[in-house]
Order: structure tokens, then C-alpha cells, then sequence
């Protein structure tokens, strides 16, 4: 039985990914390496097992200072992804999300559903005011989750990305508090008006 899972759609799920998950992460990097390498944190893309059990565990010791999360996708019980916190700073009330995705998991509308629970817990639960979201300027998968999300484009900032020796444009998306509950309750009424 999994006990700590939450379902996104049929098939997929959205469960904390841990330091006891390391081999099934370490092969899910082997199908998802070089997909994400352009668009995510190098230290994120990890190359065998001590690798991938070092991210976890980064990720575990901060989650129990309250800080940095991360959240794995389960398709039809395969690790495909995930979400994170890359940011979470209560005293501030400021957080920022990451996401990746193997290849053969896009397009389904798994990210945009697990950063919803993440907007929502963040909001909803721990009463954070601020969620960002950074991505290279040239990700249009990526800034199109942030526009699903109603984040607004706050700013680029130049040449902040090196990656294989290019610097590239970073964009700033955001969302306050008060304009997620108010999407909330937008979609709310859209859909009673609907039924
Ligand atoms: C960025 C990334 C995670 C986005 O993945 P994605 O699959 O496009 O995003 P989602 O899971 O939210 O799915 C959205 C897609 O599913 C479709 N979709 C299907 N059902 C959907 C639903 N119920 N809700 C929302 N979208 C749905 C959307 O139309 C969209 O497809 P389209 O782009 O062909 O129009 C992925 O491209 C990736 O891993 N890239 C490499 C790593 C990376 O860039 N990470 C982010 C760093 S900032």
C-alpha cells in the first residue's frame, strides 16, 4: 500500500520523492539526462546512484529545516518527474517551483496539475505570499506552464543562464497569494456556471 501519494488523473500520482528512492531516481535520470540538461540546475543532472542519493538527501535535509521540497510523478507506477521547491523561505513568505519531465511524459498536463497542489499548499496551507518560477528564456514548454498557471512574466534577466558556452536569458515569472485565490474562485464559478 502507498500511503503518502495523491492522485493527479488516472495513472499518475504526485508522491514526496525520498532519500529510499535513489535507484529508482538514479534510472529515471538515465531516460531524462539529456532532455533536461539545458534547462535545469547542473547539479540536479546527476550521472550514477551516489549522484541521484545525494540530490535526495540534499533535498531531505531540507525539507526538515523547512526549507527546499521535492515531489516525484508517478505514471502507471514509473518515476517520469517531478516538482520542487527550488526556494522556500517562510520568514519571507517567498518560494519559487522547479519541474522536469522525461521525455515520454510531456504533454499530458502532469506538471501543470502538481504545481497547482504545490500553489496551493504553499498558499493555501503555509500562508506563503510570493511563488516564483525562473526559466530560460528560450524554454517554451517552461514559461508555458507559468502562463497555465496565471504567473506573470516579471522580468528577463540578460545573459544570466551559462550553459555550454552561451549565456542565455532568464525569465521571472511570479504569482502573489491573492491572485491564485482569486483564479480559484474564477474557475470555481466558471465551472458552476457550466453545470
Ligand atoms: C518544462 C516541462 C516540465 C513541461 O512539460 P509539459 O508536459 O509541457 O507540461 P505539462 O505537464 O503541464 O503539460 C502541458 C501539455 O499537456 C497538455 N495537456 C493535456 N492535458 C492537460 C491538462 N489537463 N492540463 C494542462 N495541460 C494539459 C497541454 O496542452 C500541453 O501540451 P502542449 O504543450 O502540446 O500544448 C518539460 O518540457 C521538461 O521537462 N523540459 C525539460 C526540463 C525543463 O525545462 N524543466 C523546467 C526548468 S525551468
Amino acid at each position: 500500500m502507498i500511503v503518502f501519494s495523491l492522485p493527479l488523473r488516472d495513472s499518475a500520482q504526485l508522491r514526496p520523492l525520498e532519500t529510499w528512492h535513489a535507484e529508482e531516481f538514479a534510472a529515471h535520470l538515465d531516460r531524462a539526462r539529456e532532455h533536461i540538461r539545458p534547462f535545469v540546475g547542473p547539479a540536479f543532472v546527476t550521472d550514477d546512484l551516489d549522484g541521484a542519493r545525494a540530490t535526495l538527501r540534499w533535498y531531505g535535509e531540507r525539507q526538515a529545516a523547512d526549507g527546499q521540497r521535492l515531489y516525484g510523478i508517478w505514471l502507471h507506477d514509473l518515476l517520469v518527474g517531478g516538482v520542487m521547491f527550488v526556494d522556500f523561505t517562510p520568514a519571507t513568505g517567498v518560494c519559487e517551483i522547479g519541474c522536469w519531465l522525461e521525455p515520454a511524459a510531456e504533454g499530458q498536463g502532469l506538471i501543470t496539475a502538481s504545481c497547482r497542489t504545490l500553489l496551493d499548499w504553499a498558499f493555501g496551507t503555509r500562508g506563503m505570499h510570493r511563488a516564483e518560477w525562473h526559466c530560460r528564456a528560450d524554454n517554451n514548454r517552461s514559461s508555458a506552464v507559468a502562463e497555465r498557471l496565471g504567473m506573470t512574466l516579471e522580468g528577463v534577466r540578460r545573459a544570466a543562464w551559462p550553459y555550454d558556452g552561451t549565456r542565455y536569458d532568464k525569465q521571472v515569472w511570479a504569482i502573489l497569494a491573492a491572485e491564485w485565490q482569486t483564479g480559484k474562485r474564477v474557475k470555481t464559478l466558471a465551472s458552476a456556471v457550466d453545470s
